[in-house]
């Protein structure tokens, strides 16, 4: 069996689906510059799994370590997840977030093109919908009206990857975007460790649930919501590594095709529903005060995720308590090792 080669392998989307795949039986040769992730990872994959994916450290710009990896290993299909993710540092940082998640791309597509291997998932996210006016979202939906460099990164290589489909299309694609992924591994081995401040809402939850952070901030009340907060459609780390599994299924059996899914549960919860269910879950208490809306929010996004359903015959199965519980314990965890 060829092998799957999966950039970003030791990151937080990156780790999960390793453990999915190394479960269902994949062979993984993986990349990272660990630049937001930690070489322990590795460990904890082969103790979760009982298997080893075979490990290179650089970074996807480098097109020489690429050739490599494909000159030595018989790769099937590649998944691509390294990028930079953090919204606030994109818009500080335009120049080395488009250099970072756009060239990156275009090198692994040039280098899998010089060795045949034109296969590929590549990690999008809901943002590049901005604001729709539709709701629930299908992947019909208008794409292009991102508010922020990372969105507008994402655009840009999904519009590289149909391109080239386009201009040959023996290529096999399938462009996942990502709604608001939470939680960690029953284990609690691996998970979102943030640098620094959280900036998205669970990791922020838990920081404040377990004392390391005074009080969460609300941006906003007066949303066109039923309670005014903002509603999103939070999805499990784990059921979304799975839709990985599902995918490369797929692309073994399609051999050619481009196709784009949403991975969402279809359910959207409000900033309040959460913290709400975070405390009785975890029987903690969440401190919060209403603040000002954050520039660049919107009021609602959450996924018609039919089309992963019908497709791909995947379909998110873990609850949003078991988000919360996941999350608490994760961070719990972090915690008590005395990591910050
Ligand atoms: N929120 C707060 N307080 C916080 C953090 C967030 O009230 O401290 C609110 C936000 O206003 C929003 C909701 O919680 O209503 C979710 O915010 P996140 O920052 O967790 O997530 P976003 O929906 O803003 O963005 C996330 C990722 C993006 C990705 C997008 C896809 O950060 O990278 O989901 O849907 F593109």
């Amino acid at each position: 069996m060829k092998k799957i080669f999966i950039t970003g392998c030791t990151g937080y989307i990156g780790s999960h689906t390793c453990v999915e795949l190394l479960n269902a039986g994949y062979e993984i040769v993986g990349l990272d510059n660990f630049s937001n992730s930690k070489k322990e990872v590795l460990d904890k994959i082969k103790e979760i799994t009982g298997k080893e994916i075979k490990f290179y450290e650089g970074n996807m710009l480098d097109k020489t370590i690429l050739s490599k990896i494909f000159e030595e290993n018989e790769i099937g299909s590649v998944i691509d997840f390294a990028a930079y993710k953090s919204v606030g540092d994109s818009v500080n940082m335009p120049v080395e977030y488009y250099i970072n998640n756009v060239s990156s791309v275009l090198t692994l597509l040039s280098v899998m093109k010089s060795h045949n291997v034109k296969s590929i998932i590549f990690s999008s996210t809901a943002a590049v919908y901005g604001d729709s006016t539709i709701i629930p979202v299908t992947e019909e939906c208008e794409t292009g009206k991102t508010i922020n460099p990372y969105g507008t990164s994402k655009l840009y290589c999904e519009g590289i990857l149909k391109d080239l489909y386009k201009s040959d299309n023996s290529w096999n694609i399938c462009i996942f975007r990502y709604f608001n992924l939470v939680g960690a591994h029953k284990s609690y081995l691996i998970g979102e460790e943030p640098n620094g401040t959280p900036a998205n809402l669970m990791p922020y939850i838990a920081k404040v649930a377990l004392g390391e952070l005074p009080c969460l901030n609300i941006f906003g009340d007066d949303y066109n919501t039923p309670d005014g907060t903002g509603i999103r459609d939070y999805i499990h780390v784990v059921d979304l590594a799975k839709a990985h599994v599902s995918a490369i299924k797929k692309l073994e059996l399609d051999k050619k095709g481009m196709h784009i899914y949403n991975l969402g549960t279809g359910k959207g919860y409000s900033v309040l529903e959460m913290v709400k269910t975070f405390e009785k879950v975890n029987n903690v208490k969440v401190n919060y005060k209403i603040v000002k809306r954050r520039p660049g929010d919107i009021a609602v996004s959450y996924a018609d995720a039919t089309k992963a359903q019908n497709e791909l015959g995947w379909k998110a199965e873990l609850t949003l308590e078991d988000m919360c519980r996941d999350s608490y314990m994760f961070t719990k965890s972090l915690k008590n090792k005395g990591v910050k």
